[in-house]
């Protein structure tokens, strides 16, 4: 059984997990959300590679970097879901697929949210279910490519 290689990106002020706004994101870190998702990963045969920027460009930089490196991608971009084309254009130029998470659900809250430009880029998205949405959009992404490999 070959091992999965996920790649998982978080965007703007997520590196303040924890101490962030915690009535709406909770107090888990990111960096307990990753030792999270590496247990999580392992019972599933897969790798998660995981990376935080603050930088739009840096992002659109590692999506483009994934190409022939990893089968798959797990994206919060933060407040860039709401603005970024440039990250809409890298999932569709490396095809890569790709699930889009929030901790939150921005479609309950302020207006400028319930846009997102990256949505139509992902194949799926997890949204609502505080640091969980990470692990959720793991193991559905993961069964997602075990299935289209194996399905004759
Ligand atoms: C977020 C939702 C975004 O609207 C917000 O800008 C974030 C976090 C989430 O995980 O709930 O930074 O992506």
């Amino acid at each position: 059984m070959s091992t999965l290689s996920i790649l998982c990106i978080s965007g703007p002020n997520l590196q303040l997990l924890g101490a962030r706004e915690p009535s709406i994101y909770g107090t888990t870190t990111l960096d307990e959300i990753h030792t999270a998702l590496a247990a999580a990963a392992q019972v599933l045969s897969a790798t998660v590679t995981c990376r935080q920027s603050n930088h739009e460009g840096d992002i659109v930089t590692w999506i483009g970097e994934a190409l022939g490196k990893h089968d798959g991608i797990l994206i919060n971009p933060g407040a860039l879901t709401h603005t970024s084309i440039a990250i809409y254009d890298a999932i569709k130029a490396v095809a890569i697929p790709t699930i889009e998470v929030h901790l939150s659900n921005p479609d309950a809250r302020e207006s400028f949210r319930r846009r997102s430009r990256v949505a139509a880029a992902c194949m799926g998205r997890v949204a609502g279910f505080g640091d969980e949405s990470y692990r959720l959009a793991l193991e559905g992404l993961v069964r997602a490519l075990w299935r289209k490999t194996h399905t004759p």
